[in-house]
């Protein structure tokens, strides 16, 4: 597990409320606005829109697998519409897990992270008593298999979404000319973490610090959940060097490739860098579903798409020892996973 640091929440509420309401050094970054970013509100900038009744309807399967195999290439993230999980199986979760973070300190605590794991409530992405902190707390779970499911730390019992992502697999291998069977083999039965992110507001210096520092997601496909309180933005996503501020529709999930991902689609879909900013007065609330490949597994190119590509892209890692490097080291954009690029 990470080192014990603050409850940023309490923090938050001290800060926010108190005379003097100083935040600490350990939060604030050098300047995080001196990189330019692209407001959500301009319609050029929105991350595609991906349909699942057009991927499903034969009619328009085709033409919605190649757009949605283009989102993941230019943009790694795309958000998804007609999903078909009801809207009140959303707003339960939405609501259960913010019931979890307006319960006193104390009884949030009876699900702190423990010394050896990262499930539970607490901070993740701690590795030493000197870097810089994000301004956030997160309760994080192990969903699937549901033998895993530790139940010490469950404010509640999400439904299962993971029959969304392995549809979503299989498309996007039909949209690169793939078996469609070929990437949902690599995550289908595996694992399932949900990682719960609350971001306090912060009124005296919100754009010095960060929600969530620059990463990619480590695993194979991520579907993000907010909590939509009216026009509170906060996911950033960086495309051609730039950050673009990311507006969701009301209802749509943001889905997004992970490492995984970009590693056995040799680099035809891409694992993309994103960070969360933080509110002066508004807080945030988002629920990240993170769908494993197997531990044990070597991860490399799937050989059909090494032959088109002209090549292995990556070198072979197992996952276990990716996700050991990931998180042995501070968050850091996309370094772990450069390392493993060949030269071809
Ligand atoms: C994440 O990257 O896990 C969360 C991003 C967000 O809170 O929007
Ligand atoms: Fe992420």
């Amino acid at each position: 597990g990470s080192l014990p640091v603050a409850n940023v929440q309490e923090l938050a509420e001290a800060c926010n409320n108190g005379v003097d309401g100083k935040v600490p050094e350990r939060y604030l970054s050098k300047d995080p606005s001196a990189e330019e970013v692209v407001a959500g509100d301009d319609s050029a900038c929105a991350i595609p829109v991906i349909d699942l009744r057009r991927l499903l309807d034969a009619q328009s399967s085709e033409e919605e697998c190649a757009k949605l195999a283009s989102a993941c290439h230019d943009w790694g993230f795309f958000q998804l519409i007609n999903h078909g999980v009801p809207d009140e199986v959303i707003r339960n979760l939405m609501s259960d897990v913010a019931g979890f973070f307006e319960q006193p300190l104390e009884a949030k605590k009876e699900c702190s992270q423990q010394a050896d794991s990262l499930e539970g409530y607490g901070q993740a992405f701690v590795v030493s008593d000197d870097q810089k902190l994000d301004w956030a707390d997160m309760l994080y779970l192990q969903v699937h298999p549901s033998e895993s499911r530790d139940m010490r730390f469950w404010p509640t019992r999400p439904e299962s979404f993971r029959q969304l992502a392995y549809s979503l697999l299989e498309f996007m291998a039909k949209g690169v000319g793939a078996d469609p069977a070929s990437l949902r083999g690599v995550f289908e039965g595996q694992a399932q973490g949900m990682r719960v992110n609350y971001y306090p507001p912060c009124r005296r210096a919100a754009d010095r610090v960060v929600g969530l520092s620059p990463h990619t997601d480590p695993n194979g496909l991520t579907l993000l959940l907010q909590m939509s309180h009216g026009d509170v933005q906060g996911l950033q996503v960086k495309k051609d060097g730039r950050w673009f501020a990311v507006r969701a529709l009301d209802g749509a999930f943001v889905v997004n490739v992970a490492d995984a991902l970009e590693i056995v689609s040799n680099g035809l879909f891409r694992s993309v860098e994103h960070r969360a900013v933080i509110h002066p007065t508004r807080e945030r609330i988002s629920v990240a579903l993170f769908h494993y490949p197997y531990q044990d597994r070597m991860l490399c190119p799937l050989p059909e798409l090494v032959k088109k590509g002209g090549g292995a892209r990556y070198g072979p890692t197992s996952y276990r020892d990716f996700l050991t490097q990931y998180f042995t080291a501070q968050l850091d954009g996309r370094k772990h996973l450069e390392r493993l690029k060949l030269d071809c």
